[in-house]
């Protein structure tokens, strides 16, 4: 498959627990059997993304190694020499730290610190090596995520099909006129509506309310509540490549094909 310009796509919501992680992982490993290349970077301290891609004791050692992100965005380095390899072909992914903790304290000091991740990926971006690099970002709204979605051409907002899941999305919205100030061109692609329980009325609500947003995508493929998420991370794994007969693999590959098709016009 043709190479296309590279495409960074961060995955933000300050609600904790809306499914950042399995989403990024999930897109990024289904976008990769669709033969597009993808960079996965870990930008939370929880390590959740590395935990779906490498076992425990590996995301440990990469995590007190110094090749990691904490690091790399701490010396200003290329990101290039930071990248690892996964098992599965067409998937790279550079891990975080557990000290990434600290990493609004480390920006505070520096110059033009909202562009330091962008400068950081600035050689694998222009050498276009990758069709996508997917961004999972920590659950807060602060100066690194800001530096998330600057480096970012488009935002995907993984939302929790609850109240508190939607109520959390003024604050996103307004998160992204800020970033709008510094970085216009960084859009918001869509909503994914994650955790799906069918059999509760609420997620109808969720649809309908989501559905009044002007100017903001919904995808319509959502994702519904399905164990198997929970089985393949704890095989280390994301769940389109432990299992991908589930029903939640099967939503995933089709919420990654919506995707690519808004990413590679
Ligand atoms: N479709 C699903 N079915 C069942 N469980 C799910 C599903 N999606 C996510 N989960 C579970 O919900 C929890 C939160 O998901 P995830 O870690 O992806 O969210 P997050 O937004 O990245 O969280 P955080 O804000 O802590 O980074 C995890 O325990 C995950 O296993
Ligand atoms: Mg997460």
């Amino acid at each position: 498959m043709q190479r296309m310009k590279t495409r960074v796509i961060a995955f933000a919501n300050n609600k904790g627990g809306s499914g950042k992680s399995t989403t990024c992982s999930n897109i990024g490993y289904a976008l990769s059997l669709m033969g597009r290349k993808v960079l996965l970077i870990d930008g939370d301290m929880q390590l959740n993304l590395s935990l779906s891609f490498f076992a425990e004791d590996d995301v440990l050692e990469m995590a007190q190694s110094k090749k990691n992100l904490y690091y790399a965005i701490g010396e200003q380095k290329d990101l290039t020499d930071y990248i690892r390899k996964t098992e599965y072909e067409n998937v790279d992914l550079i891990p975080s730290s557990t000290l990434m903790s600290g990493i609004e304290y480390e920006l505070f000091t520096k110059w033009q610190r909202e562009h330091i991740l962008t400068k950081c990926l600035k050689n694998i971006k222009d050498s276009d090596a990758y069709d996508y690099i997917l961004i999972d970002a920590p659950p807060t709204l602060g100066g690194w995520v800001m530096n998330i979605m600057c480096a970012s051409d488009y935002l995907i907002i993984p939302v929790e099909a609850s109240p508190w899941g939607l109520f959390g999305l003024a604050n996103m919205f307004e998160f992204v006129q800020t970033v709008n100030q510094i970085a216009p061109d960084m859009k918001i692609m869509g909503i994914a509506i994650t955790k799906v329980d069918e059999r509760k009325n609420y997620f109808k609500q969720t649809k309908d309310t989501l559905a009044q947003l002007e100017d903001t995508y919904v995808f319509e493929n959502y994702i519904r509540v399905d164990s198997s998420v929970e089985w393949a991370q704890d095989n280390s794994k994301p769940v389109v490549a432990f299992k991908k007969s589930s029903r939640s693999a099967k939503e995933y590959i089709e919420l990654a094909k919506e995707v690519d098709s808004i990413g590679s016009r």
